[in-house]
């Protein structure tokens, strides 16, 4: 095939990659805990003038963090139950008003997981998700299957993991916290190390609008363990939240100052 080329003639059949450093990057975090300690340690400011819709519970905190622009998206809270607005929906909305009006080099979707002490995750432990995918969306018919899957790989950041220490593993994302008979099969097929509930969401929008993503798992609760799911991770949520943000800061002290081909 011969290559794409723009107007004047660039070859744009690989998404080109900038070469200048990394300036705008849009985390998108779907939990409050999750989101607030990162807040306070880049020092972001809650921006009153929304850059979304009118009325949606949407929350951006934004700021200047070192050499870049940070901005902090979560979904905020259901506006009839109260509570966060976790999952695939918010989490894609979200997404695709914020790479629209923020334009990002990239986005870093980082929050809690379930982890598989089968493939060696333990509370506490921090995954670059190097893959993600769909596991409840079953549409046994050729091609539509691989669609519901929805198989993407994260943006490519060989150094950053390697100079991070980080552990690297697939990442299956569907809306539900438990993990039902079918939802396990499709989450073994996936070769999954981490379980949560926006990843392969947030991989199908930045996918969509052509804009480099990575992600950030800390896992609260072992699935394939003996304790009630729930239970584990509220017990543990404050703490690897911790560990997350540890993580994420040290990503964002990293990525300062570096272009993306570098990571
Ligand atoms: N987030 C934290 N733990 C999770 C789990 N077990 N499944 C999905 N999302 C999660």
């Amino acid at each position: 095939m011969a290559p794409l080329q723009d107007d004047k003639g660039t070859d744009i059949t690989e998404v080109s990659i900038p070469k200048r450093p990394i300036s705008t990057i849009v985390f998108i975090i779907a939990m409050q805990t999750e989101a607030s300690p990162l807040v306070e340690k880049f020092q972001l400011a809650q921006e009153s003038n929304s850059v979304f819709p009118n009325g949606v519970p949407w929350v951006r905190y934004s700021g200047k963090y070192k050499d870049l622009n940070i901005n902090i998206i979560s979904p905020g809270k259901d506006v009839v139950l109260g509570v966060d607005s976790v999952g695939t929906v918010s989490a894609s909305l979200i997404t695709y008003a914020s790479i629209q009006a923020l334009q990002p080099d990239l986005v870093i979707n980082a929050g809690t997981a379930g982890g598989f002490k089968a493939k060696g995750a333990c509370i506490g432990d921090v995954y670059l998700a190097s893959d993600v995918a769909f596991h409840d969306r079953r549409i046994p018919i050729p091609v539509f299957d691989l669609y519901g899957v929805g198989t993407r790989q994260a943006c490519s950041t060989p150094n950053l993991a390697k100079e991070l220490n980080l552990k690297i593993g697939k990442l299956s994302t569907g809306d539900s916290l438990d993990m039902c008979p079918h939802d396990e099969k499709a989450i073994v097929a996936n070769d999954a190390t981490v379980k949560d509930m926006e990843g392969a969401a947030v991989a199908y929008v930045a996918d969509l609008l052509k804009t480099p993503v990575i992600f950030l798992k800390a896992v609260t609760d072992i699935v394939d363990g003996d304790r009630p799911t729930p239970e584990e991770f509220l017990q543990n949520l404050a703490a690897v939240t911790a560990a997350l943000d540890q993580a994420a800061t040290r990503v964002v002290d990293y990525i300062n100052g570096k272009n993306l081909s570098e990571l």
